[in-house]
Parts: C-alpha cells; sequence; structure tokens
C-alpha cells in the first residue's frame, strides 16, 4: 500500500480579515472554542494520514510549532515549513517536496472547515482512489460559485471543466480546499506556470489531472458542511455552527485530542494528559468525559 503523506497551508497574508490578522496568523484566530487549523487537522487524522506538514510563513510558523510539537503527543509526526512568499497553493508540493519523497499526498487548506457523517468514508474513497492513479477533488454547491475554483461535470459525474474563480461559472459547485493526489503533482506543480495574479493555482494542477483523464469529483451533498472561513462573516457562521451542534449533540467538532484516541494513535492515558492541561475549559472537559464512557 501507497502511503499517504499530509499538507496543511496555513500561510496567507490574510487580507480579507484585517484588522484580525495583521499581527495574527489566520489559521491561529479561534472557530468558536478551538483554533482554526484544528479543522483541517482533524480532516487529516479522520483519513488516517499521521505524518504532517505544516506550511507557513517565516512570521507565523513559530506559534504552529508552539501549537503541536512535533505531534508525538497525538500519535503523529508533525514537521514544519516556510513559505518565503505566498506563491500559490501549488507551491506546497515545491516546498513540500522532500517530505512527500516517494508518497501521495493530501493538501488541506489551513482555513476550510467540513462537518458530516458521510466524511469519513468519502475521505478513505478519495485516498484508495489516490492509491489507483487518479486525483480527487470535491464539489461543493455554493451560491456564490464565482470566488471558488468551479466543477463542470455531466450526469455521470465525467468532469468536463475546472475553472478558477469564473466570471461566468458553469455550474454551481465549488472545489473546497481538500485535495488528493498521487506522487506526479509535485513534478506537476513544476511544470505549471504562475496565473495571471502571478499564482501556481491549484486549478492548473487539476487541469494537468483532468487532460490526462485522471481527475476523479466526489460531489458532497446534503448531509455534509463546508465553510470556508476567509472573511469575518464566514468565521462567524462556522463559530455559530459548531457551538450550535455542540451544543445540541454533545458531540464535539474537530475535537483533535479524541480523533487521534478513537482511531488507536494514542492511548487512554494520553488522553488523559491532553484533557487535564485543558481542564479548566468546557473542551479539556469534553475531552476527560470521553474516558468515562
Ligand atoms: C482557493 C482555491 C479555490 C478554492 C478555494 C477553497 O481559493 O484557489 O479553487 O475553491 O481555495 O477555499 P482562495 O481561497 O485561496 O482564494
Amino acid at each position: 500500500m501507497i502511503s499517504m503523506k499530509g499538507i496543511i497551508l496555513a500561510g496567507g497574508a490574510g487580507t480579507r480579515l484585517y484588522p484580525n490578522t495583521i499581527a495574527v496568523s489566520k489559521q491561529l484566530l479561534p472557530i468558536y472554542d478551538k483554533p482554526l487549523v484544528y479543522y483541517p487537522l482533524s480532516t487529516l487524522l479522520l483519513a488516517e494520514i499521521r505524518d504532517i506538514l505544516i506550511i507557513s510563513t517565516p512570521r507565523d510558523i513559530a506559534g504552529y510549532q508552539q501549537l503541536f510539537g512535533d505531534g508525538s503527543q497525538l500519535g503523529l509526526n508533525i514537521q514544519y515549513a516556510v513559505q518565503e512568499h505566498p506563491r500559490g497553493l501549488a507551491d506546497a508540493f515545491l516546498v513540500g517536496e522532500q517530505f512527500i519523497g516517494e508518497d501521495s499526498v493530501c493538501l488541506a487548506l489551513g482555513d476550510n472547515v467540513f462537518y458530516g457523517n458521510t466524511f469519513s468514508e468519502t475521505l478513505g474513497r478519495a485516498k484508495r482512489r489516490v492509491e489507483k492513479g487518479s486525483a480527487t477533488v470535491f464539489g461543493y454547491p455554493v451560491k456564490n460559485p464565482r470566488e471558488f475554483g468551479v466543477v463542470e461535470f455531466d450526469e455521470n459525474g465525467k468532469v468536463l471543466s475546472i475553472e478558477e474563480k469564473p466570471e461566468k461559472p458553469k455550474s454551481n459547485f465549488a472545489i473546497p480546499g481538500l485535495y488528493f493526489y498521487d506522487n506526479n503533482v509535485i513534478e506537476i506543480a513544476k511544470s505549471i506556470q504562475p496565473s495571471a495574479r502571478g499564482e501556481l493555482e491549484i486549478t492548473a494542477v487539476n487541469q494537468v489531472y483532468l487532460d490526462a483523464g485522471k481527475l476523479h469529483v466526489t460531489t458532497m451533498r446534503r448531509g455534509m458542511t463546508w465553510f470556508d472561513t476567509g472573511t469575518p462573516k464566514g468565521m462567524h457562521k462556522a463559530s455559530g455552527f459548531v457551538k450550535t451542534v455542540q451544543e445540541l449533540q454533545g458531540f464535539y467538532i474537530s475535537c483533535i485530542e479524541e480523533i487521534a484516541w478513537r482511531k488507536g494513535f494514542i492511548s487512554d492515558q494520553q488522553l488523559k494528559q491532553l484533557g487535564e492541561k485543558l481542564q479548566q475549559t468546557d473542551y479539556g472537559k469534553y475531552i476527560l468525559s470521553l474516558l468515562e464512557d
């Protein structure tokens, strides 16, 4: 079996969130009760990816190191890399080339929040498909497709086109910030040219897979929630959602400690230690309560 690495891209200037992000990295800001970066990290954990590279800016990388260290407390191997300049999403595969090595890779954008009961299965299928040599991206119906990468497909789910922030979107399916690729993605990222805005676009990478007949799109529909948290409204909406679901159901969303424990990456004893550090908060009490059931 090919093993899969995970990359979280937590760079960017976050200008759409100013003044919030003048002094603090966007993905360290809270979505209700935990930092935004916990959400993409939990996505990787649900996909059972344990070797993870966090990429951020020269200014912000230390914040992530302080938050997660080497990841061993969660049964993970977390490494860090600096992106000197925001050169686009596909630059993650160049910055992460050595880290990826011979493996396949899942890229999770640091500001994308997913939640839904079919999510784990969806991730498992995407991972298995990569093992057979194709790339998987997702399609999520939105009202404002112009703000995203957009995918058009026929009734059989065959991809017809993908476009980055089109003036006239050919569908209302946005491509969320979660991408599964085989190892070829490194060479592909090296081969593409920067776009008009001077960035190595992830859409250009996906176009290469599409041209080769190797791009698969999985649609996320009812029952799956996706938030792009790029603006204050987006962050507030996501925070409200997390608060409401957690209070209604009592299950926490993107509690990385819980996921690591349920996946068997850490023992009861390790979970207890993590919970005790946070026991002043509802979040910490929740972690400790898991051991009582
Ligand atoms: C990026 C991608 C876009 C994707 C979006 C998801 O856009 O370029 O294709 O739909 O992330 O969050 P950005 O948010 O960097 O403008």
